[in-house]
């Protein structure tokens, strides 16, 4: 803690803005207290800052998100934040995972972005990964729909993002939201977003990659290596998985859910998870299976949540897969899966980040007291993202909030050797 003075100063600096002691607090020290493969990394400093930036989460949710500290942050660059993860241990592999982003640099999806540029410079993510809705409200139109740029190539310049994004598709890119959708040859179409892959347009000589090489997004599932066995990552396409999207006049173009084939993708899923080596194997998805935001109706395992859990979490039991990222609620959370009192059970841990850009509030309160006591769930409603670090047999979670200028909420897994 000595060697970050600046840092603990910036934390108490936040006091002001605080609202007086909630729920909240008590609960992240129960965490600290309580930790059963979730840890709190760091020490007292950090301890203090996470306090500040939970106790400002809850006030986020009778207001619109802060973004004053942020701006004011712009010109000065943001210490690195060392202590408060496995950072300090120099990881062996380092990415951010952002959600529900593509909002045509809005307030809040250019906060997050400078947020994510400016953390860059710290963490060094090899690469980025989306949790889908890539670009608001219906998709792109054409290989040279001008959102592309002004979603993607024009926010995301820092230095430090131009890594490989890796993409999944969200309900909005395969056009929910719009009345029709297809309504003509060239309009919304998933596969103007795919660069790889079955429904790629490589084969006719382009694709969007050609606009900005970073893309990367294929449908169906697939899976990604990365630092020699470390890390597999197997990316899943879910809107296919509900019945909701069919019947629509958007489910029959080109690429849509209609010409999918969610057997295969399930199969091919299992396949990759089961062929999977890596020490840590984490999928990635649109939809979440356990959330307490609206589109799960508050509850874990009511509305889209009820589909997903029921399809996939037997699945993530059964390989073993460490932590499953979702985007679709428009916020920041985990909620920790593990099965207590049988150590040889699979310890699946779900997070929640789809808060790239709009935020949705007030579903924090409904997560029942004695979860958020145990440490089993917790939310944050403000714009931000999550940065994972990788290190041996720990694997880190670091949640950055755009209001806070030093706090974040970390979470970690050991994971022993497969
Ligand atoms: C979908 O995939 C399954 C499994 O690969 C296959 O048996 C089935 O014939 C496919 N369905 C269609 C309509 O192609
Ligand atoms: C949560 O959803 C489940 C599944 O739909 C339902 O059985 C349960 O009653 C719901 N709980 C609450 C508190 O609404």
């Amino acid at each position: 803690m000595a060697s970050s003075p600046s840092l603990c100063a910036q934390s108490s600096e936040q006091q002001g803005l605080l609202q007086p002691p909630t729920h909240n607090q008590q609960s992240n020290a129960s965490r600290l207290r309580t930790a059963a493969g979730w840890i709190m990394v760091g020490g007292v400093c950090t301890l203090l800052g996470t306090l500040a930036a939970v106790a400002a989460a809850a006030h986020s949710t009778q207001n619109t998100p802060k973004t004053s500290t942020i701006k004011n942050t712009k010109s000065e660059p943001l210490a690195c934040p060392f202590q408060h993860s496995t950072m300090e241990q120099h990881p062996d592999l380092t990415f951010f995972v952002v959600g529900d982003w593509g909002r045509e640099d809005n307030e809040y999806q250019r906060n997050v972005g400078e947020r994510m540029g400016m953390l860059a410079d710290c963490y060094h993510p090899s690469f980025v990964v989306t949790t889908g809705d890539n670009f608001y409200e219906h998709g792109l139109r054409s290989l040279d729909d001008p959102l592309f740029s002004k979603c993607f190539t024009d926010v995301y310049s820092a230095e430090g993002l131009q890594v490989p994004w890796y993409a999944v598709l969200g309900n909005h890119d395969y056009a929910d939201g719009s009345k029709n959708g297809i309504l003509e040859e060239g309009e919304y179409s998933p596969r103007w977003q795919v660069t790889n892959g079955p429904g790629s347009l490589a084969a006719e000589g382009t694709n969007i990659a050609s606009r900005d090489p970073r893309w990367n997004l294929r449908q169906g599932a697939w899976r990604m290596s990365f630092a020699s066995g470390l890390l597999d990552i197997i990316f899943i396409d879910t809107t296919p998985l509900h019945d909701k999207y069919y019947g629509h006049e958007w489910t029959n173009a080109p690429g849509g859910v209609g010409s999918q084939n969610v057997t295969e993708q399930m199969e091919t899923m299992q396949a990759l998870l089961k062929t999977s080596t890596a020490h840590f194997k984490i999928v990635i998805g649109h939809h979440p299976c356990f959330s307490y935001g609206s589109h799960c109706n508050f509850n874990q395992t009511d509305g889209d949540c009820a589909t997903m859990s029921s399809l996939l979490q037997p699945i993530f039991e059964q390989y073993q897969v460490d932590v499953y990222f979702a985007g679709h609620d428009h916020n920041l959370q985990f909620i920790d899966k593990s099965q207590e009192g049988n150590p040889d059970a699979a310890n699946v841990y779900h997070v929640v980040s789809g808060a790239g850009s709009n935020v949705r509030t007030g579903a924090q309160d409904k997560i029942p007291a004695e979860l958020l006591a145990s440490g089993k769930a917790w939310m944050w409603e403000s714009p931000g993202f999550a940065a994972v670090s990788i290190k041996d047999n720990s694997l880190s979670v670091d949640f950055w909030d755009v209001t806070q200028r030093s706090s974040v909420q970390s979470v970690n897994k050991q994971t022993a050797r497969r």
